[in-house]
């Protein structure tokens, strides 16, 4: 597929921007209180551990509302990065907003060591909806090893990839792998809802990668990273769906959610929702060499 993924989910991820800025999109009101932090960073805090005094990278940003809260945690710094320029001018609007001290890159995560330098931080805070937009997650990993100092972690929450393998919504109530479990050249789609925000997305189309759990962490210790956490959660979160329940911007957004996961509402869980992957925390256990290795 060359870099036809690239193109097409940056033109798909530019297009949602407005929809979830829009009134009824993420709620960015909630910023005007000070003490206030997105569902996501909320949900992830009592995992994190402090983060006073870290610099913190938060890759795939998108329109700042996790970035804008971790940085209400007191760190020494926190940098946002995206490929989408829309993301990023909402971001920092948000960051203005908010009065916190954000640093906005757009750029795209492949290029994040080339952006912001090696060893450029303490803690690489991703997910929720991040790996499945990327197609090689070791070379997504040997990003993340290289961006981190000696010491520093990754902190990532991911749905379970099983769930990305599942049919879109059936009416026999079945669940049934219809996608690839493992990393392949991508699967496209094309969906006119998003889970942020009502309207249509002007852009539909794009290209989703799903990564098996081996596969990531494989990816990660291969990267020179020590997994020292590893959380699998059954608790279920409430996402958008087209005739689903009402939007919760915490939730984990899919790529295909306006469609298949309302059969596993009916069937397996109790709402539409994903469950919660590998809160996981992962230091270097050595240096990991920058730029060798690198698939390209
Ligand atoms: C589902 S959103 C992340 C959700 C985020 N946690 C939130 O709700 O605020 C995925 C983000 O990844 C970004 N993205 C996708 N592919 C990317 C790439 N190759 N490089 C950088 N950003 C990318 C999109 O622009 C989008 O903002």
């Amino acid at each position: 597929m060359g870099d036809d993924w690239r193109a097409l989910n940056l033109a798909n991820w530019e297009a949602r921007v407005p929809l979830h800025l829009s009134p009824e999109g993420y709620d960015l009101a909630s910023f005007d209180d000070p003490q206030y932090l997105s569902g996501v960073v909320r949900y992830d805090l009592p995992r994190l551990d402090s983060i006073a005094d870290l610099d913190v990278v938060h890759l795939q940003c998108h329109i700042g509302t996790d970035t804008v809260s971790l940085a209400r945690l007191g760190p020494r710094s926190v940098t946002g990065l995206d490929f989408s320029p829309s993301a990023i001018a909402a971001g920092i609007a948000l960051a203005v907003r908010a009065g916190a001290a954000v640093r906005f890159v757009e750029c795209d995560v492949y290029e994040a060591v080339t952006a912001l330098g090696v060893g450029c931080c303490d803690l690489v805070y991703t997910g929720i909806g991040a790996i499945c937009w990327l197609p090689d997650i070791r070379r997504w990993a040997e990003v993340v090893a290289a961006l981190l100092r000696p010491g520093g972690r990754l902190f990532m929450r991911e749905g379970h990839p099983m769930l990305d393998t599942l049919s879109d919504t059936r009416d026999d109530g079945l669940l049934v792998v219809q996608y690839p479990y493992f990393e392949t050249s991508g699967t496209t789609f094309s969906e006119e809802g998003t889970y942020g925000g009502p309207g249509t997305v002007a852009a539909p189309e794009g290209v989703s990668f799903n990564h098996g759990l081996g596969e990531v962490f494989g990816a990660l210790t291969a990267a020179g990273l020590t997994v020292t956490a590893a959380i699998m959660k059954d608790s279920l979160r409430r996402c958008s769906s087209a005739g689903g329940p009402a939007r919760d911007p915490s939730a984990p957004p899919h790529p295909r959610a306006g469609r298949r996961p309302l059969q596993l509402s009916s069937r397996r869980i109790s709402a539409v929702c994903w469950p919660t992957l590998g809160a996981g925390r992962v230091g270097p256990s050595r240096r990991p060499s920058t730029t060798s290795g690198w698939r390209t």
